[in-house]
């Protein structure tokens, strides 16, 4: 992409307040993943030079979730543009050393942004002759809430005001402010330290930014970009709406990469779920955050899959559930009522029906009978079972963790396992049947009496 690198500061300090939550804003998530690590992930194919994420007082939470990207608090929050200022004495060393051509500012809690949409912004700003400030400008449906753009006869990008500052002449301005900026670096922090307060809400706005650099005799430019994109979250509802809109992405994306999404609408797919070629996906399919699926898998309906690893030839559902560490090698079968969790099936192993797998290795070609249950806990620590290749678990199995089956072991219907099986045994670890003739018989005709 773009040849010279940028500085990136994302703001995030802002309190949310109209989310009504007790999480900072940034940490909602889309798609299994956080506003903020959106914001973060979009900037990877740049390499920034330096990325800072500006955090409120009391938002250890939100340093943690970018770490090792720095944070530098902003306390208390009174504007964009004093937001871009506590992130000055971290960047100033590093604008010192040279190299860095624009600082980017972007907003924390707008998760749809492209890699494409960052590109048009900084070609914007550079094309000779450079301009000191490029604003990301959109149309969107409603222009209610959004700062508008005042361009002059020549296009030139004059002033932005805040919708609450605006008369009435400028609040028919479609053009709006979608929040991010590209600043010449060179001028950046300058600019920003001219920012006063002299406002509706004596906040100090970064879009005073493009009235200051013109006066300074410094060019503005406005690059028009999808709306879609800069969507800014501040409601659940507008929450809602982004996360609709980025599953519709993942899915277009899913299905341009060559998977078959039967009812693509009823799939919801987290950032990063990996989908080979000819894997299908019926309807009613839900992934957490960490899934790979090699090629010609299916993934049959109501399945939750999350942090699993899904080799070639596999079958997972209809009403499977698997959570994070379940790796299933090529072939598998994971059928109804199957939950997967923290263990390896090997190749070929089919475990069709009705049962808990967790912290277990199981090898290939093993068949785990309907109701199979792997007891991990004793309530304090969780243990592993070891299951050998070519096993047979009988239906109704209890294995009493830790234990291990050996390979071509044959575990007979309704054992409990307690201590570990050699290979090839046939083990039967339950209460031998008794039969009494004709007891059920005496036994009815007493009864019957006594109701008599
Ligand atoms: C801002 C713009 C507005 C634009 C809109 C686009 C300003 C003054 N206004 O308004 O022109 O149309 O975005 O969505 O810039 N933040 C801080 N510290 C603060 C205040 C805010 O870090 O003191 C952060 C917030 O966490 C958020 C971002 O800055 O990520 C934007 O703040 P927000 O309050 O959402 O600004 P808007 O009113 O939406
Ligand atoms: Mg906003």
């Amino acid at each position: 992409m773009s040849q010279s690198r940028f500085a990136a500061i994302i703001l995030a300090a802002g309190e949310g307040t109209r989310l009504n939550s007790a999480r900072p804003k940034v940490l909602h998530e889309i798609a299994g993943q956080s506003m903020i690590r959106h914001v973060i992930d979009v900037l990877r194919p740049f390499d920034p030079a330096v990325t800072i994420v500006v955090v409120g007082r009391d938002m250890d939470s939100v340093a943690q979730a970018v770490a090792p990207v720095p944070s530098v608090v902003q306390s208390p929050p009174r504007g964009t543009g004093d937001a871009v200022r506590a992130a000055s004495p971290e960047l100033a060393a590093r604008l010192a050393q040279g190299g860095i051509s624009d600082v980017v500012v972007l907003f924390g809690d707008t998760p749809l942004l492209r890699a494409e949409t960052i590109a048009e912004l900084l070609d914007t700003r550079r094309r000779a002759p450079q301009a000191a400030v490029a604003v990301a400008g959109m149309r969107p449906a409603d222009p209610a809430p959004y700062g508008r753009l005042v361009l002059g006869d020549d296009g030139a990008l004059l002033r932005i005001v805040e919708a609450r500052d605006a008369s009435v002449e400028e609040r028919a301005i479609g053009l709006c402010n979608g929040g991010i900026m590209a600043l010449d670096s060179r001028h950046a922090f300058d600019l920003v330290d001219r920012i006063g307060n002299d406002n509706a809400k004596r906040e100090f706005y970064l879009t005073d930014i493009v009235a200051i650099a013109r006066a300074q005799g410094l060019s503005c430019r406005v690059a028009e970009l999808p709306a879609a994109e800069l969507l800014g979250v501040n409601t659940r509802a507008e929450l809602a709406a982004a996360e609709g809109l980025m599953q519709e992405r993942l899915r277009r994306r899913a299905m341009e990469a060559g998977a078959t999404l039967i009812a693509p609408e009823t799939v919801f797919l987290a950032s990063d779920t990996e989908l080979g070629r000819d894997v299908v996906i019926e309807p009613n399919v839900v992934f957490g955050p960490g899934v790979r699926i090699a090629d010609n898998v299916r993934i049959r309906s109501f399945s939750h899959l999350e942090g699993a690893d899904i080799a070639s030839g596999a079958i997972v559902g209809p009403f499977a559930r698997l959570r994070p560490g379940a790796v299933l090698e090529a072939d598998v079968h994971v059928g109804n009522f199957v939950e997967v969790k923290a263990s390896r099936l090997g190749a070929g192993v089919k475990a069709s029906h009705l049962s808990y797998l967790g912290d277990s290795d199981i090898g290939a070609g093993t068949n785990i009978g309907a109701g199979t249950i792997t007891c991990n806990y004793d309530g304090f620590s969780k243990f592993r079972t070891v299951i050998g290749e070519r096993a047979f678990i009988g239906s109704n199995t209890a294995l009493v963790a830790p234990v291990t089956v050996g390979d071509g072991a044959y575990v007979a219907t309704g054992s409990v396992v307690t201590s570990d099986v050699p290979a090839d045994a046939l083990t039967i670890a339950r209460a031998r049947q008794v039969d009494k003739p004709g007891r059920a018989a005496a036994l009815r005709a007493q009864l019957k009496g006594k109701k008599g």
